[in-house]
């Protein structure tokens, strides 16, 4: 297939860069009047149409043009849940914080109590479609965590509805178990820590990670060393939830064990800023949990002025950011973040892949990368889209070169 008359190609990467730090994250290759051919599902080549090779071609379709980029990229959501906590969002609009409505039996605890009562079917057919609305709105790839479960029956309940999603859909969909999300029903916090040891190697062949919520109230540094190490002992790499709640450690006991990122960082001092500094860990920052919660925004600009790259993630989950629109993520980053526009969109594609392990195969505009694509509506740029962040903007999504 050949698209035509492209307005604006963004997202082009040269081969083998599989994610964007410092003052790089400022750049991407943006090709104006362009085609580009997708072959067996995976982008062959693309060109200035002044210079578009003749010869037969099955299938074109014309972009009028309109923008070609790469599907988003939304590296931390929590899809798989039950039910809804609208009665929660009353709660905060009277005022509770999220650790006051946790403290009243709201939060995680309510969601593992709904998720408990809810059998395997309805939990996949309640979850099924937030992704499709997600791949409808762009997104291409996708990671969704277990940690609504609590005890071993439920955890592998919800790794097993993740597994059937990941089967149901085109998107690239990887699984977390974020057994250490919060202490289970009837468990005292150390003999949680260590039922989340123990569940591992079932865990382990339904998941590509292991997650803990490493933060104040939730999980300590000690904890989370543990749980890695039992994660690494069956294959799984961390991806660590730190320092939303406070200064909490995370970041560090992450980075130690090899972390592909950490994320959150809404509270983050010149310690964890260091910590990331010349590894393969990479932050994820999660503006519509600041937006929802009001809670700081992650310090963005710094991470990059100190040389870092960040990714940008919905973290749609019922009771922090019950949305995984990763267009208005990116625009939140602009807004609220002080993001440029290119800082914002490398966060939501090319990062973002490379904090789902899939940097070298999605994310980008590169020969040879699976053909996740989004084609907008006649003039679209990229500096449009999270400046004019509520007008619809998608034509036609691809993923794996097949049109949704
Ligand atoms: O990423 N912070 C921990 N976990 C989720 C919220 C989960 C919930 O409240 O249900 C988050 O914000
Ligand atoms: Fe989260």
């Amino acid at each position: 297939m050949q698209i035509i008359n492209i307005g604006e190609l963004a997202g082009i990467a040269p081969a083998g860069m599989v994610r964007r730090q410092g003052a790089e994250m400022s750049q991407t290759g943006i090709l104006r009047d362009a085609w580009l051919r997708i072959e067996g599902g995976r982008i062959a080549g693309f060109g200035p149409m002044g210079e578009m090779p003749g010869g037969a071609r099955e299938e074109v379709v014309d972009a009028q043009g309109g923008m070609v980029m790469p599907a988003f990229c939304d590296s931390h959501t929590h899809v798989v849940y039950a039910g809804s906590r609208d009665g929660e969002f009353l709660d905060k609009i009277e005022g509770l914080s999220y650790e006051q409505i946790a403290a009243r039996g709201g939060g995680i605890l309510n969601s593992a109590d709904l998720l408990h009562r809810t059998s395997e079917e309805e939990l996949f057919a309640q979850s099924l479609p937030r992704v499709l609305e997600m791949m409808a709105k762009g997104t291409g790839s996708l990671e969704i965590k277990s940690g609504y479960g609590l005890n071993p029956a439920d955890e592998l309940k919800m790794l097993r509805v993740i597994r059937r999603i990941r089967e149901a859909v085109p998107a690239q969909v990887r699984a977390t178990f974020l057994g250490a999300h919060a202490v289970g029903r009837g468990y005292t916090h150390e003999a949680y820590v260590q039922a989340v040891i123990d569940m591992m190697p079932d865990a382990a062949p339904l998941a590509d990670f292991v997650d803990v919520f490493c933060d104040e109230g939730f999980f300590t540094p000690e904890d989370t060393d543990r749980i890695l190490a039992a994660g690494a002992r069956q294959g799984l790499r961390p991806k660590i939830h730190a320092n939303e709640l406070a200064v909490s450690g995370g970041v560090q006991a992450g980075v130690v064990r090899g972390a592909l990122s950490v994320d959150h960082l809404e509270r983050t001092t010149e310690a964890e800023i260091g910590a990331l500094r010349g590894t393969e860990t990479m932050p994820v920052m999660l503006p519509g949990t600041s937006f929802f919660l009001g809670i700081p925004y992650a310090r963005a600009k710094d991470f990059i002025a100190a040389g870092l790259g960040i990714a940008l993630a919905s973290d749609y989950n019922p009771g922090s950011s019950p949305a995984g629109d990763m267009r208005f993520v990116m625009a939140l980053g602009c807004i609220r973040m002080r993001l440029t526009p290119v800082q914002a969109f490398n966060a939501v594609t090319l990062n973002g892949a490379y904090a789902l392990g899939l940097g070298a195969e999605t994310g980008s505009v590169t020969p040879g990368k699976r053909a996740d694509l989004i084609l907008t509506h006649p003039g679209w740029t990229l500096t449009k889209l999270p400046y004019y962040h509520q007008t619809p903007f998608i034509r036609r999504v691809f993923l794996g070169g097949e049109p949704l």
